[in-house]
């Protein structure tokens, strides 16, 4: 059974981010299908691939988030560290062919991905567009330019009064 088949509920209506997290489900579907198989080197690449991509990714939407000043952005980032972290702690076991450790891996990111970009990411894109509504502004236009100097310091949440 596929459990990382992409589809419309995936999407937050950002086109790089659509096109990233797909690229994310592509990948996972290969890596369990090669647990499935049990085939060692094509567990690694689609692991590595993973991370990879995982990785970049991350980083796209904390530069996105603090290129618009979410304020939410603490507490999407740490639901990007709890995957890096699993990530870093698993990646050893399903490297050495504990296929066991892979099954509950791949468990964690089907419902860490559901989870994340059904409710997280969609927060996240709406604050997007709405910024680029009020700024008419383009993420994508901006996309890898340097922060606004003035931000410096990662955005912080606002204290409750
Ligand atoms: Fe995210």
């Amino acid at each position: 059974m596929r459990h990382f088949k992409w589809s419309e509920e995936n999407e937050v209506f950002l086109a790089q981010i659509d096109a990233e997290h797909r690229e994310l489900f592509r990948i996972a579907d290969g890596l369990q299908q090669a647990v499935a198989d049990k085939a060692a080197t094509a567990v690694k690449q689609h692991l590595h691939a993973f991370i990879a991509h995982a990785e970049e990714h991350f980083s796209h939407e904390e530069w996105l988030m603090q290129s618009v000043r979410y304020s939410s952005y603490g507490w999407h980032l740490q639901q990007h560290n709890t995957a890096r972290r699993r990530l870093k702690l698993f990646a050893p076991l399903v490297e050495s062919g504990e296929y066991e450790a892979a099954e509950l891996l791949l468990e964690f990111l089907e419902g860490w991905l559901r989870d994340h970009i059904t409710l997280t990411d969609r927060m996240m894109a709406a604050h997007v567009r709405n910024y680029e509504r009020a700024n008419a502004t383009s993420a994508l236009e901006r996309w890898g330019a340097p922060l606004p100097a003035e931000t410096g310091a990662l955005p912080r949440t606002r204290p409750v009064l």
